[in-house]
Formats: structure tokens, C-alpha cells, sequence
């Protein structure tokens, strides 16, 4: 379309995506409305240099494009296959591969910026004195001029191979943000609201059982079923776990770290009764949550003369006789409580999963 036809229908010139309006000669506006001279950008470079150093920018801006997309596709193609990302190892492949690329893109994109500039453009000096923070019209014209030689002198009119590579370049990045969500991993949705606990009940009723054993997590007697002639004494306390937890291979620390749980040896009668849940206890041994409502540290000293479980990141402290309710701190609400009883060996089990989600309120209930 001629510039005659645009003046008269008032349309602008055709453009294509990626291509700057057009500009006019070399003159630039003054603030007094008049046009000032200037240099005829790029006028002092050799051509053929120039035409060189064209290709190899955009060969740079081609890689990055490359390596981009290389990233995108590493990223769908790995994460959907082989168990997806989780695991140290894949983590560590994923790092290096995702890291690398990335890294790649960014670093050929600004050596192809970095040779556009010093290869391409002029060298002008360029001076600026220290000025009142508000600036004048004719600083703001002088800004707009400068802005538009350096336009001019960038060659993005010009030099087109280098303004669409540069644009296929950059737009992968705009895409990054996708990948930083996607990356967050899938949403929780209701696996927050149990834990092993359930599952491990839920298996040991189907065979008939009245619940699953809990078993001692550490010590010489780890991963040992427990009974509850075996701890008797009051004022003791251990974690305890659902018997089978460690047989779940990679996926055992995350079901570990959620069903963590202890057991603390009270005296009977020292116990409130919760409405409820008056027979979660066995002669006085009671369960909860280890981990702290507050942000999820292990709840782990107990203080055998007061019954106060503490949580010592942030010293929210529960009344282990009264449904480990607060009584100090930060958290928000009791350490959720396990229902215990024995079974017909005199072994401790547990009849069910915690009756509310473990951990930080901010998990809230699904
Ligand atoms: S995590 Fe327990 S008090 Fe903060």
C-alpha cells in the first residue's frame, strides 16, 4: 500500500509484526519545533564487517532460541516420564539439564546483544552533567531525541534479520513464568487431610485386624511393634510410627515426616476427657501429632512434670493432659490426637488416622 493511498483512506502504512514505524530521514525535533541535524547512523562501518557480524548475532540469537526450546522440551518431555521429578537423583539431572540450557539461552542472547552493540552500533561519546532532580522540556525533548537516534543508530529498521531473530529469541522467555508455576509441582488436593496412618488402618481392618501396630522409630528397638505393657512408666515419651511405613521404599521419609507421632505415658487420672474421644487412651498412654500446628517442627520435648509438649522453633507450647491444646506460642491449634487401643497380643495399635489435618493451619482442611 503507497503512502498516496494511506493519505488518503488515513491509514498508516502496512506493517509487519516485529518492524518499527517508519522514520524519517536523519532529522530529529528540536524543542523549538525545528529539526536539528544528525549523523547518518552506522554510516562509518565497513559493510561487509557489518554484514558479518550480522550473522554471527544471529546465529547467538538463534542458539538462545535453541537452547529455549530445548529447555521446554527437556522440561514436558523428562517430568512426564520415569516417575516424574521427584527423587534426589532426578532432581540433580533435572538441575543440570534445566540450569544448563537456561543458562545457555541467557548467555547467547546477551553475547549476541553485547556484539549487536559494539560491532554494529556507533561509538559516540556521550555526556550528561548533573542536573535538578526535575527535568525540563528541553531535557525531555533532548531525552526523546536521544532515544530516537539511538533507534536509529541500533539498525532495528535495517537490519531485519536481526530484529526478528532477536525476537524469536526472547519470546521462549515470556513463557518462563509457565514453567516456574508448572514446576511448583501438582496441588496438594486431598492427600494434605491424611496421613500413612489411614492407609496402614484401612490395610490392617481389610485383614481383619482391629487397627495397625505402632512401632518405635529409632533406637535398638526400631521398627519393632510395641506393646503396651512395654511403656509403663509415666513420664515417658517416643515417636512411634505405623507399622509397614518403612517397607514403602522412595516414597517412606515424605510418609515418615507426615506420620510421625508421640506417645506419652501419663498418669490416668491426670488425663481431661475430650467429648469424644474418651477412649483414644491406653492406661494412660496418649498419641499426637509430632508435628507442631505452628510451621510444622517436630513438637519433640516433653516435660514429664508439667505434661507440656514444646516445640522448640518457636516454644509453642501443648498441655499433653487436655487434648494438647496451646497454652503458649504461636500455634494456632492442639496437635491433632491419635485413637489408641491394643490388641488381643497386648500390642499398641491405633484404630484410625488423626480425626483433622497434621501440621501448619495454613494447610487448612482440604
Ligand atoms: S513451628 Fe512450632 S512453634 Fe513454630
Amino acid at each position: 500500500m503507497s503512502d498516496e493511498t494511506n493519505e488518503t483512506t488515513g491509514a498508516g502504512p502496512e506493517r509487519v509484526i516485529g518492524t518499527p514505524p517508519p522514520v524519517k530521514s536523519g532529522a530529529l525535533p528540536t524543542p523549538g519545533g525545528g529539526e536539528a541535524e544528525v549523523f547518518k547512523p552506522g554510516a562509518e562501518l565497513d559493510e561487509r564487517k557489518a554484514k558479518k557480524a550480522e550473522r554471527i548475532v544471529a546465529l547467538c540469537f538463534l542458539l538462545a532460541f535453541a537452547a529455549s526450546v530445548g529447555f521446554m522440551v527437556y522440561f514436558i518431555g523428562w517430568s512426564g516420564r520415569n516417575g516424574g521429578m521427584h527423587g534426589l537423583e532426578r532432581a540433580r539431572e533435572s538441575n543440570l539439564w534445566l540450569g544448563g540450557l537456561m543458562t545457555l539461552s541467557f548467555l547467547a542472547m546477551g553475547v549476541g546483544v553485547t556484539l549487536w552493540m559494539r560491532r554494529l552500533m556507533t561509538s559516540v561519546p556521550i555526556e550528561q552533567a548533573r542536573y535538578d532532580m526535575a527535568t525540563d522540556d528541553d531535557v525531555r525533548s533532548s531525552l526523546a531525541a536521544d532515544i530516537k537516534q539511538g533507534a536509529l543508530d541500533s539498525g532495528l529498521g535495517k537490519r531485519p534479520l536481526l530484529r526478528r531473530t532477536l525476537l524469536l529469541a526472547a519470546a521462549p522467555l515470556g513463557l518462563a513464568p509457565l514453567f516456574l508455576l508448572r514446576d511448583l509441582g501438582p496441588l496438594p488436593e486431598k492427600r494434605l487431610r491424611h496421613t500413612y496412618w489411614a492407609k496402614a488402618v484401612a490395610k490392617a481392618k481389610a485383614a481383619g485386624k482391629p487397627g495397625v501396630r505402632l512401632v518405635v522409630d529409632s533406637g535398638p528397638e526400631a521398627s519393632a511393634p510395641l506393646k503396651a505393657a512395654d511403656f509403663n512408666t509415666p513420664g515417658g515419651m517416643i515417636t512411634v510410627l505405623p507399622e509397614g511405613i518403612y517397607d514403602l521404599g522412595h516414597d517412606a521419609l515424605t510418609q515418615i515426616a507426615k506420620a510421625s507421632t508421640i506417645l506419652i505415658n501419663i498418669e490416668p487420672d491426670k488425663i481431661k476427657p475430650i467429648k469424644g474421644q474418651e477412649n483414644w487412651t491406653v492406661n494412660g498412654i496418649i498419641a499426637y501429632s509430632k508435628i507442631c500446628t505452628h510451621v510444622g517442627c517436630p513438637a519433640a520435648l516433653y516435660e514429664q512434670t508439667t505434661h507440656h509438649i514444646l516445640c522448640p522453633c518457636h516454644q509453642s507450647t501443648f498441655d499433653a493432659t487436655d487434648g494438647a491444646k496451646v497454652i503458649f506460642g504461636p500455634a494456632a491449634r492442639p496437635l491433632p490426637q491419635l485413637p489408641l487401643a491394643v490388641d488381643e497380643e497386648g500390642y499398641l495399635i491405633a484404630t484410625g488416622d488423626f480425626p483433622e489435618p497434621i501440621g501448619p493451619s495454613y494447610w487448612e482442611r482440604g
